[in-house]
């Protein structure tokens, strides 16, 4: 069958097919569920301590406020898409029925940062709480293999810090691309479970750091500028919503569960909006006591919480199970990033993006083996390598750029395909997706230049593949949206 043929459509796939053929089982209690399951991860653990530290100090709190409204934004354009498009393949696939070939290829290409990307940056994240706990054990763990080898915030402030790798992580995306090779799935009721352990740990130190909250530790509430752009102050302030932002992604993943839904119309909604909600309400309390029992200048750590917590001594009880639970949780988001690119590899190939070895699946295993094998060992050696600022500043800025895509999607579609059956529609649209594209647009600007350079980088990467190879095996369009 050839990339465009319509009957596609009705093929399932060995490895799609799977969640196409599931019942509609999902409430939206689940679906709340699945959303924080993604959401909270390295974001809250580790970026909201540099980004209070180095941008906006305690008014950090305001930045994910700011995060959050862009990403609900997105997010109610991401449902009506998902409740339109029968396919799995998020972002790519919406693209690809609106807007053709190239900009499918620009978007898959970006959700390479967005999931593999973001499996090395939570790996990364992951290894700072395990050499945490491993002190808090008193156990040793040689720095030199604890710490990037490469550091600094621009092209040109690249240095060598003197390590070798950050091994912890590298054997973190290891071993889970041998679970996902050999076919162990995170199941609901895994995902169940880390999502109470994840949220436990939040609510714990909420609940037990607020009554530590000093207003000493507060005054000035946003800090004044240092003279340059994004150092505390307003700027600081929106410099830190774009790293924020990080924190919430994970909530497309909600509307990719539509095919699962019992009520879709209803409940993708009440999903994305709820795990925001909660999400937002979680993020900005724990941002609240994580700069108010401590000093946010010496938030800077790769275990902010935990550390926080243990500046406080009759809170020193909480260091290991908060170092537990985040262990927990930042291992879990990882699995799900690299089973996710593993996917998205999966789909590119089969549309012809990539040569067809990445949809291959292995017979006896039944995964793509060898893009599962290739994810992780890029994964892995991006997470041995880099630290977690410059790795999350680049998923952001390619997830950012995928979410003004979609939103401006969504309304080209209004105009092209109105009478479309939707089974979601985005409320206000013409206000919500121009705001999503202005709030996403706002956050992007307020990344690096560093950023933004090695985004060109990655494009001009993404083109060459694309012209050698995908623009002559990938069809020009679709699923056509009617
Ligand atoms: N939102 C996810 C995290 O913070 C990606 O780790």
């Amino acid at each position: 069958m050839k990339a465009g043929d319509s009957a596609s459509l009705t093929q399932p796939d060995p490895v799609v097919a799977e969640a196409h053929d599931l019942a509609r089982t999902l409430g939206p209690v689940a679906l709340i569920a699945i959303g924080i399951g993604e959401i909270i991860g390295a974001g809250i653990f580790v970026i909201a301590g540099t980004a209070a530290a180095d941008h906006a100090g305690p008014a950090v709190l305001f930045s994910f406020i700011i995060a959050g409204l862009g990403c609900l934004f997105a997010g109610l354009c991401y449902a009506e898409f998902a409740s339109l498009i029968p396919e799995s393949g998020s972002s790519y696939t919406y693209t690809y029925a609106t807007m053709g070939r190239f900009m499918a290829w620009f978007i898959g290409w970006n959700m390479v940062l967005e999931y593999l990307v973001s499996a090395s940056a939570v790996a990364v994240g992951w290894s700072g709480y395990f050499i945490s706990l491993l002190n808090n054990l008193g156990i040793a763990f040689p720095a030199a293999f604890a710490n990037a080898p490469i550091a600094g915030p621009g092209f040109n402030e690249l240095h060598f810090t003197g390590a070798i790798m950050n091994l912890p992580a590298v054997l973190l995306i290891v071993g889970l691309s041998v679970f996902l090779v050999i076919g162990i799935r995170e199941s609901s009721r895994l995902n169940a479970v880390m999502v109470v352990i994840k949220t436990g740990v939040v609510l714990l130190v909420i609940l037990f750091g607020l009554p530590y909250v000093s207003s000493a530790n507060m005054t000035p509430f946003i800090p004044p500028n240092e003279g340059e752009w994004g150092r505390f102050g307003l700027s600081g302030i929106l410099a830190a919503s774009g790293l924020i932002f990080f924190a919430y992604l994970g909530f497309e993943s909600v509307s990719v569960a539509a095919q699962e839904a019992r009520n879709p119309r209803r409940d993708i909604p009440i999903g994305i909006l709820g795990s925001l909600f909660i999400c937002t309400v979680l993020y900005v309390f724990i941002a609240f006591v994580l700069t108010g029992i401590t000093d946010w200048r010496t938030l800077n750590v790769p275990n902010p919480v935990s550390f926080a917590v243990g500046t406080i001594p009759a809170l020193s009880w909480l260091v290991i199970p908060v170092d537990i639970g985040a262990l927990a949780g930042l291992a879990s988001v990882t699995f799900i990033a690299l089973y996710g690119q593993s996917r998205v590899f999966y789909a590119m190939a089969r549309d012809g993006f990539l040569p067809k070895l990445f949809s291959a699946v292995s017979p006896r295993y039944r995964t793509p083996l060898p893009g599962t094998v290739t994810t992780g060992l890029v994964a892995a050696a991006l997470a041995g390598i880099f630290p977690l600022d410059i790795l999350a500043d680049l998923v952001s800025i390619g997830t950012l750029l995928a979410f003004i895509v979609v939103c401006a999607g969504i309304m080209i579609l209004r105009v092209t395909a109105p009478q479309a059956p939707r089974l979601f529609r985005t409320p206000f649209v013409w206000f919500v997706a121009p705001a999503g594209v202005a709030s996403c647009v706002l956050m992007a600007v307020s990344l690096s230049n560093a950023t933004w350079l090695r985004l060109v980088v990655w494009t001009i990467l993404g083109l060459m593949i694309y012209f050698a190879y995908g623009y002559r095996h990938a069809a020009p369009s679709k699923w056509k949206v009617r």
